[in-house]
């Protein structure tokens, strides 16, 4: 089939690659691939560290996509960090939500190790002081730059969508979806740092300081990313002072060595949310399939979402968690 993907994130390169794979004929549209979310994302593959209540169907995607991820890294040449995530929280307060978090995971028979706080210092000595701990050892993280790097040079990409006509449009544009799709994804702005770091912590740690929740990814090259905002709003995401001191001041009472880390850069890109917090990966008309709206969780399931997406163009194959007609039209399936 001759198939045009409209958006060059992670979410439109890893369908057109699983696609070009299947040996369809691929083009991604962008006129600047790779500048969307993927640019900003911290890249957790976290399916414990963003479970949450009432989003069952959300986890499950995770367990699925992070059970890809080794061989999908692999095959792509980029490095999967698999130190496990540390979920820590700071005061007493902090503590009480990491124990919340604890007891999600053991409701959906989730393997998480309790860490007292000498525990959590002997595992990761540059934590400041902590009050509880979680090890999460199936939660790990990869460079989103890396991937989408990796990902460009094995698609064929154009700035514009070319005259031919194609069999298949698979619309993968995100939080900027066009009519009369464009209400089903709003964009929740994630603010979210870099910076380099002469003592870095050993593994992804995420918690909450003073019931402010903060996430520290590390990566090989000492950089480290701070993240993330979280904030619904209508106007284009722009870096605040508000979010950045406040992921700041966060980030340093959780570790402190990141006090003389260098900062390089602050970003912000809008998540594409859409009502039920599930992605759109499915059919919606003829020739039209929609591969959008992952919210949090892009990254985690980029490799999940290609093998669906291709799975639905090549077989009619649906998922019902994802089916877009979910939320066009209630109660029915395309
Ligand atoms: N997945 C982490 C975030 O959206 O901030």
């Amino acid at each position: 089939m001759r198939i045009h993907v409209i958006g060059g994130g992670i979410i439109g390169l890893a369908c057109a690659h699983e696609l070009s794979l299947r040996g369809h004929h691929v083009v991604v549209v962008d006129p600047s691939p790779g500048t969307g979310a993927s640019h900003a994302a911290a890249g957790m593959l976290s399916p414990a560290g963003e479970a949450w209540h009432g989003e069952a169907s959300t986890w499950e995607l995770g367990v699925r996509s992070a059970a890809l991820w080794p061989s999908y890294a692999a095959a792509l040449g980029v490095t999967l960090r698999q130190t496990g995530t540390l979920l820590v929280g700071h005061d007493a307060g902090d503590a009480q939500l990491v124990r919340r978090q604890g007891d999600l995971l053991a409701g959906l028979g989730v393997e998480a190790e309790a860490l007292d706080p000498r525990e959590l210092r002997l595992k990761e000595p540059t934590l400041g002081r902590a009050s509880a701990g979680l090890l999460l050892p199936g939660d790990h993280a990869v460079d989103p730059r890396e991937v989408v790097a990796a990902l460009m040079r094995l698609v064929r990409l154009v700035p514009e969508r070319p005259g031919e006509s194609p069999d298949a449009t698979v619309i993968a544009t995100g939080s900027r979806l066009p009519a009369p799709y464009d209400t089903l994804v709003r964009g929740v702005r994630g603010e979210i740092l870099r910076a380099r770091c002469d003592d870095p912590p050993r593994h992804v740690v995420r918690g909450w300081v003073r019931g402010e929740a903060v996430y520290v990814v590390p990566r090989p090259d000492g950089e480290v990313v701070i993240g993330a905002t979280v904030e619904e709003h209508a106007a284009p995401p722009v870096v605040t002072l508000g979010g950045v001191e406040r992921l700041l001041r966060a980030a340093r009472v959780l570790v402190p060595s990141l006090d003389r880390a260098e900062l390089r850069e602050a970003i912000a890109r809008d998540r594409p949310a859409t009502p039920d917090h599930l992605p759109l990966v499915g059919q919606v008309e003829d020739r039209v399939w929609l591969a959008a709206g992952h919210f949090r969780h892009g990254v985690l399931l980029a490799p999940l979402t290609a093998q669906l997406l291709a799975d639905s163009i090549e077989h009619g194959r649906v998922e019902p968690a994802v089916d877009p007609c979910r939320l066009l039209r209630p109660g029915r399936t395309a």
